[in-house]
């Protein structure tokens, strides 16, 4: 039996997170591992209706410092009630998205939030992925794929292209910050491309 992994899918809106982890989950179901696929924010039913309090509505609803509270709370219950059953019941987990885009969003876009984002982290969560993609992309490509999806879950990209290029450069940062866990992949390529690149981290 392979050892239990929690791996996580990172990078600005519409970098094909979604299509990478769901390719990932497959190739590794391929090959006979046991797979929870799940996302962020949201993932277990508490969780998931946190996402449309965040995600709906005017892009000035909720404080910068609420926002990382609904955050944070929606992690944590995903974290409890799926990520670490799944794990300890010898699943390896796949999450599209986990707290470095807390980091990224919340903390790096907007630096006075950076020690709070970081404090909550420690209190609340206190795990860090075994190994994340960091998918990085142009923003402009990425934006128009993620808009021309017409979620209605657009409030973050309702807040337009510079915003994703700060966005795009908190991933950066991150990513050479924690070369450990973290693994940049380059997403101006066709999904096959990128599949096959990540396929080596079976
Ligand atoms: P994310 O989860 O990062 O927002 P998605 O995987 O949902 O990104 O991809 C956003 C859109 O772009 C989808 O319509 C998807 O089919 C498409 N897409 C994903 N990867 C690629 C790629 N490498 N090249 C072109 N289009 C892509
Ligand atoms: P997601 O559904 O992954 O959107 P997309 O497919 O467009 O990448 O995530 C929804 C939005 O929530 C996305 O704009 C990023 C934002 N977000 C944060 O701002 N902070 C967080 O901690 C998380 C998990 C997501």
């Amino acid at each position: 039996m392979t050892t239990p992994r929690f791996i996580t899918f990172e990078g600005i809106d519409g970098s094909g997170k979604s299509t990478q982890s769901r390719r990932f989950a497959d190739h590794l179901r391929a090959q006979g591992q046991d797979i929870v696929l799940t996302r962020e924010p949201g993932g277990s039913p508490g969780a998931e209706e946190i996402r449309q309090l965040v995600l709906t509505g005017d892009p000035d609803r909720w404080s910068a410092e609420t926002e990382v509270l609904l955050f944070t709370a929606a992690r944590r219950d995903h974290l409890e009630k799926t990520i670490e059953p799944a794990l300890a019941a010898g699943k390896t987990v796949i999450s599209d998205r986990f707290a470095d885009s807390t980091r990224v969003y919340q903390g790096a876009t907007r630096g006075d939030l950076r020690n709070m984002v970081g404090q909550l982290h420690s209190l609340m969560i206190g795990r860090e992925p075994d190994l994340t993609f960091i998918i990085d992309m142009d923003p402009a490509t990425a934006l128009e794929r993620g808009l021309a999806r017409k979620s209605g879950e657009d409030r973050f990209e309702d807040f337009g292209l510079p915003f994703q290029e700060t966005l795009r450069h908190g991933f950066l940062a991150l990513a050479h910050a924690q070369p450990e866990r973290c693994i940049l992949i380059d997403g101006n390529r066709t999904a096959d491309q990128i599949a096959s690149e990540i396929a080596a981290y079976a």
